[in-house]
């Protein structure tokens, strides 16, 4: 997929994630509801699918090195691919605005991790000096590699279903899956709705992952709205929350608080039949800290204590 002759021998086994079919939420949004379970790629969210490529191709072009800004996934991934490639990963990332198991991914893998005072668009930008100053490949989506092995997913689920879905769901963050997905559709030339979560507050949001202001593809994003191939919808940090919860508690599938944007969008654009997909894009054990802890107390190791504290 998109690589030379000279393809390096680059895997950790991204891809083929389990399409769960999601019989409650089915049954509260309506019609019937599947899970693209993308936290279960190697490093915890979808990004290995574009990564995979994209240091295959920068180790392949003689780079030494690659560089990302990252709200954490994009950093974690490009660390563990670059380690594998035998590269160097260096990460700019928001101070203090990442989940803090995603910067220790990083850091595992033997990244270079800056934590920039400022914002991941500050962030990007200066990975998007820093590319063409230092010779760094630069392996955020804005790299058309990283766009070009994303669509993989679009093939996985046609495969899984045996069909075409009637609606495709997901997170907007910087808008490169969204563009991903699109292309890959529209190369299998199959007609699918596809509806885009971005957070309402998306310069703050709860959902870290998506914490971006100015998305990066936010012009193609918007070229493909005014022609009717995609509906963003805006979602509040509740919506959020509760999509979140309800992803856990009614199917037991933990993903990160950004990738409840996909079945919130469904639920807001009040799509109430056919057959629709939600790309869940990383896993809840990025961000466990999310997790509201009223659940979980201290008892003594007594039976009663136990069936007092269960009463
Ligand atoms: N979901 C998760 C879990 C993400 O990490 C991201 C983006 C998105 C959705 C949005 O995808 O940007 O293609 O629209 N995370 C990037 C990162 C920004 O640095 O890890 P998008």
């Amino acid at each position: 997929m998109g690589v030379t002759a000279v393809r390096p021998r680059l895997s950790l086994g991204e891809g083929s994630t389990p399409l769960v079919q999601a019989r409650r939420l089915s049954r509260t949004l309506g019609g019937d509801v599947h899970l693209k379970c993308d936290g279960l790629n190697p490093t915890g969210s979808f990004k290995d699918r574009g990564m995979v490529v994209a240091v295959g191709r920068a180790a392949e072009a003689g780079a030494r090195a690659v560089v990302c800004a990252s709200t954490g996934n994009t950093a974690a991934s490009a660390a563990a691919y670059a380690a594998r490639a035998g590269l160097d990963a260096v990460v700019l990332t928001p101070k203090g605005a990442i989940a803090t198991a995603k910067r220790l991914q990083a850091i595992a893998a033997g990244a270079r991790v800056l934590e920039v005072r400022g914002t991941f668009d500050d962030a990007l930008r200066l990975c998007r000096e820093l590319a063409q100053e230092a010779g760094y490949v630069l392996v955020n989506s804005l790299n058309p590699d990283r766009i070009e092995g994303q669509k993989s997913v679009v093939a996985e689920v046609l495969e899984q279903l045996g069909d075409a879905p009637d609606a495709i769901a997901l997170p907007f963050g910087g808008g490169g899956n969204v563009t991903a997905v699109v292309a890959a559709l529209d190369e299998a030339r199959v007609s699918v709705r596809v509806i885009v979560g971005e957070a309402a507050e998306r310069g703050t949001t709860w959902a870290s992952a998506i914490r971006i202001a100015e998305p990066a593809h936010g012009e193609h994003v918007a070229a493909l709205v005014a022609a009717g191939r995609v509906e963003v919808v805006a979602l509040s940090e509740e919506q959020l929350r509760s999509a979140w919860r309800r992803i856990a508690t009614a199917e037991g599938v933990f993903c990160e608080p950004a990738s409840a944007a996909g079945p919130a969008a469904l639920e807001q654009a009040g799509v109430r039949d056919g057959t629709s997909v939600c790309i869940l894009t990383g896993h809840g054990l990025k961000d466990a800290a999310a997790v509201d802890e009223a659940g979980s107390q201290a008892v003594e190791p007594s039976l009663d204590a136990v069936l007092e504290a269960l009463a």
